[in-house]
């Protein structure tokens, strides 16, 4: 177990080191998220923090209105972002970039994926260690590939990745999750939790930040080996890996033919979008409960896979908590 005294008296470096926070939220839920992060990162003045707050998401309605909503199926699928308005002023160079990212329909959000497309964000990326860090719903993994693959291509070094997903069982999310989203409302109902990320969840995040803290005074952010393990970054669930993957199929295919009828925001994309949308609703009440029960019933005959499924997406930062109590 690291001890977290014994790290902050090691000798910090003379210059402080800096990182660049990148994200921005609708609801406010990722910005609270990355606050927490924040706060003790820049504490005691061994690390400055910058933040570059992504404009874009204020071109989207929240709470949605049912059209806006369908309508940013496609072109989040298809990675086609309005490009950002603009970019504050930032240093030439960071130690570390902490990325923020939400997921909209499998993929990352298009304001993340305006970021990643910029040419100011490729230039401050590559070659740079990046942590990423989601709240989302649940279904994250198709996300995280897509936005890995990018921040590759672009030659950033992928050491962390951290996962908050909402508090209610699957389930319930289809239907909190939504609702929130739709009309504003995240308070619990029918029984089912409060839609988000829990409370305890975002106070908890401050964890990775003092976690970062301690690595970028002892140089470890030079190194290759992830700097979040053993808090508890990321479990995966791998029954959702099937739905998912059937989903990102279907997706792709739906996205390409709702932009082959008309471009963002054309009324005459509303059928085919009515049509995706009877698409999404029967398969969430009938492959993935499916799916997931099936899972369960053939758990013993699938443990492998699952096993394979879990070591793919629990890196680089795992799920191990063993850190946990030296940085509470
Ligand atoms: C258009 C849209 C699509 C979404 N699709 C997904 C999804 O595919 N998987 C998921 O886990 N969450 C999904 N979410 C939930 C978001 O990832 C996120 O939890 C929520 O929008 C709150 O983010 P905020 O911090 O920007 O308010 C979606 C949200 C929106 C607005």
């Amino acid at each position: 177990m690291i001890d977290a005294g014994a790290l902050a008296r090691q000798s910090p470096t003379a210059v402080p080191k800096r990182v660049l926070v990148v994200g921005g939220s609708q609801s406010g839920q990722l910005d609270r998220i990355l606050d927490r992060i924040v706060a003790p990162l820049g504490a005691g003045g061994a690390v400055s923090v910058d933040r570059w707050q992504l404009d874009g998401f204020e071109r989207f309605p929240f709470p949605w209105g049912f059209w806006a909503f369908l309508d940013v199926f496609p072109e989040s699928v298809q990675q086609d972002a309005p490009p950002l308005r603009s970019v504050p002023p930032l240093a030439d160079d960071y130690d570390l970039i902490v990325l923020g990212y939400q997921v909209w329909f499998l993929s990352p959000s298009l304001p993340v994926t305006a970021f990643l497309d910029h040419p100011a964000a490729q230039r401050l990326l590559a070659g740079k260690p990046v942590v990423a860090v989601v709240a989302c719903r649940n279904m994250w993994m198709g996300a995280w590939q897509k936005l890995r693959a990018r921040l590759v291509a672009i030659g950033a070094r992928v050491v962390d990745h951290v996962v908050l997903v909402d508090q209610g069982p699957t389930l319930a999310t289809f239907i909190t999750t939504p609702r929130w989203l739709l009309t504003g409302r995240r308070d619990p109902i029918w029984g089912m939790p409060a839609a988000g990320v829990s409370d305890a969840q975002i106070e908890g995040a401050a964890r990775f930040g003092e976690a970062l803290r301690l690595a970028l005074e002892v140089d470890r952010e030079q190194g290759s080996a992830p700097l979040l393990h053993g808090l508890g970054a990321v479990t995966v669930e791998p029954r959702l890996a099937l739905s998912e993957r059937a989903g990102a199929r279907a997706f792709g295919v739906w996205s390409q033919i709702v932009r082959a009828v008309g471009k963002a925001g054309q009324r005459r994309r509303r059928p085919v979008l009515l049509l995706f949308l009877i698409y999404l609703v029967l398969a969430i009440v009938t492959i993935v409960p499916l799916s997931l029960a099936l899972q369960s019933l053939l758990a013993p005959l699938l443990r492998k896979r699952f096993d394979r499924i879990r070591a793919e997406f629990e890196a680089p930062s795992g799920s191990g908590t063993e850190r946990i109590q030296s940085h509470v």
